[in-house]
This record gives C-alpha cells, sequence and structure tokens, in this order.
C-alpha cells in the first residue's frame, strides 16, 4: 500500500513539473519585446507606425498596400494571429505577407497581435513605444550578425546566398548572392545606405541609411565581408 502511495506521489509530481515547464515555455511575451520583434521583422513592409509606408512598399509599384490601420482585413485578435502565421496561404491576403510560424514562436505571434490591436486603439502611445524602443535597439544591437538577421535575411537568406523568403517573389534581379559580392567598400556602403535605385541597381533593394545608424551600418560591413567565400 506505501509503495503505491509513493508512486502516486511520485506521478503527480512529475507531472506538476511538466505543466510548469509547459506554462513557462508559453510565458507571455511582453509588450516590449513586442515592439522589438516588431521593428525587427515587420517595419520593412508595414512601416514605423503601422501605416504601411515601410521601404518595400513605396519602392515597389503595385506593392499591396500594407497598412495595419486602414482597410483592416482582420478584425479580431484571433484572426491577426492566423494572418501572422500563414501570411499570403490564407486566402484573400497578399503573398508579400509572409508566413511566420516557424520564424516567431506562438506567444511572440500573440503578443505581435496585441500589440497591432494597440496600434488600432491607442494609436499615439503605440507609435510612441515603437520609437522608444527602435532609439534604443540602435544602441544596443551591436553585432553585425544580429543586424543581419533583422534586416537582411527576408531577401538575402540566412547564410547570404540570396535565398531568403522574399526570394521567391523578388526575382528580376533577385537578392544578390552576398557570400559571391565582392564589391569595394564604398560601393557596398553606397548600395546599403542608399540603396538600389540611387546607385542605377534595382529598386527592390532597400536603402537603409533612415533606418542603421553608421556605426550600425560599419559593422554590418564586417559581418558581410566575414561571410565572403
Ligand atoms: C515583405 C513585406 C511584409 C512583411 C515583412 C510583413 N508584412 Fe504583414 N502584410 C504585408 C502585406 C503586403 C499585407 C497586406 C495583405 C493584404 O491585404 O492582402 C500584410 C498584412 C498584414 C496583416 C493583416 C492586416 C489587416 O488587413 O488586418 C497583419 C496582421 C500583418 N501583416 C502583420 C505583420 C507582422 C506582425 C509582421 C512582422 C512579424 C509582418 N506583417 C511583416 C507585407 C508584409
Ligand atoms: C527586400 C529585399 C532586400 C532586402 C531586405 C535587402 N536587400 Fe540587399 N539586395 C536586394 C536585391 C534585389 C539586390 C540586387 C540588386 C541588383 O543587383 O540590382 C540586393 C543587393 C545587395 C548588395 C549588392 C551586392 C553586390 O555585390 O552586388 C548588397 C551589399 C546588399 N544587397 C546588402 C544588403 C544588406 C546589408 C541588407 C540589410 C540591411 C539588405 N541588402 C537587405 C534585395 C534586398
Amino acid at each position: 500500500m506505501k509503495r503505491m502511495h509513493f508512486i502516486r506521489r511520485f506521478l503527480l509530481s512529475i507531472i506538476t513539473m511538466v505543466s510548469i515547464i509547459n506554462h513557462s515555455a508559453a510565458e507571455p511575451v511582453s509588450t516590449e519585446k513586442a515592439a522589438d520583434i516588431y521593428n525587427r521583422y515587420c517595419v520593412l513592409c508595414h512601416g514605423n507606425q503601422g501605416m504601411g509606408d515601410g521601404l518595400l512598399p513605396i519602392k515597389i509599384d503595385n506593392y499591396s498596400k500594407a497598412n495595419l490601420l486602414l482597410d483592416i482585413k482582420a478584425n479580431s485578435k484571433n484572426e491577426i494571429i492566423k494572418i501572422i502565421m500563414l501570411g499570403g496561404q490564407v486566402e484573400g491576403i497578399s503573398s508579400y505577407m509572409p508566413p511566420w510560424q516557424g520564424e516567431l514562436k506562438p506567444a511572440e505571434i500573440e503578443a505581435l497581435a496585441e500589440l497591432i490591436m494597440g496600434l488600432r486603439t491607442d494609436t499615439q502611445a503605440y507609435i510612441v513605444l515603437l520609437k522608444n524602443r527602435a532609439n534604443l535597439s540602435q544602441k544596443v544591437d551591436f553585432s553585425g550578425r544580429v543586424i543581419y538577421q533583422g534586416r537582411c535575411v527576408l531577401c538575402h537568406g540566412s547564410t547570404g546566398e540570396g535565398n531568403g523568403r522574399m526570394a521567391r517573389i523578388i526575382k528580376t534581379p533577385p537578392p544578390a548572392d552576398l557570400t559571391a559580392s565582392r564589391l569595394p567598400d564604398e560601393m557596398m556602403l553606397d548600395i546599403i545606405r542608399n540603396g538600389g535605385q540611387v546607385v542605377g541597381r534595382s529598386p527592390q533593394m532597400p536603402p537603409w541609411k533612415d533606418q542603421l545608424s553608421e556605426p550600425e551600418i560599419k559593422v554590418l560591413m564586417g559581418f558581410l565581408k566575414s561571410i565572403r567565400d
């Protein structure tokens, strides 16, 4: 009898432990963290304030409107979560909206959905939050690799070979294979600062000088040179 009791106690404690672990895995992501994720992954298209004036939509003709505050397709939190997870795979949603499931954790996606709801209802406060977090991250994101992962991966791919997820859509020309790039420093700086269009290349390579500080661009260049093959 005693033995049975012990086994039950033992099993119960395992179940409790597992549920604690599960719970902490799904711990909610703070609004500040959601703003950081937005600034890193979403600004390129949706813009600093969610108005759809990111670098991509204004540079590409016929680009789908990416305003998160107007002509809204997803009204409830669950609809927003679904679109963030599946992107253009949801019927009626442009293929320019990438799917983020796999890339972002469920708790991060949920926090992003709440951030978007906040932007819609309390716009001014949330714009200030996004701006403050962006200023903060310019001071801390000082690894070239981290900046690359946040800003360039979508097109140039995680290994820099030009096979990011947007490469399915951007084809003429495709995002450059940065491991094969041999651009001299000055030309590389120029295209990163000012974008493709200004240097006579594709406008689909966005200009970064308003998004990244000069020191950030310098460490990013260091990273790009380190991945050349
Ligand atoms: C490469 C460009 C691009 C990126 C990056 C991007 N989006 Fe989008 N997104 C779009 C476009 C374009 C639409 C409009 C789709 C439509 O209306 O058919 C859209 C639509 C949406 C919608 C639906 C808005 C509505 O009408 O209710 C949500 C929500 C959304 N995006 C969230 C995000 C989040 C969160 C991120 C970052 C994790 C993100 N997007 C990153 C291009 C992008
Ligand atoms: C929306 C897609 C997109 C994003 C995001 C993007 N690029 Fe590009 N990039 C391109 C395209 C397309 C080209 C090819 C331009 C051409 O050859 O006309 C290119 C070309 C380049 C080149 C020129 C390489 C060579 O040797 O010709 C460099 C350097 C570069 N990108 C760096 C970056 C960096 C750094 C980032 C992130 C801060 C970035 N790109 C983000 C699309 C993108």
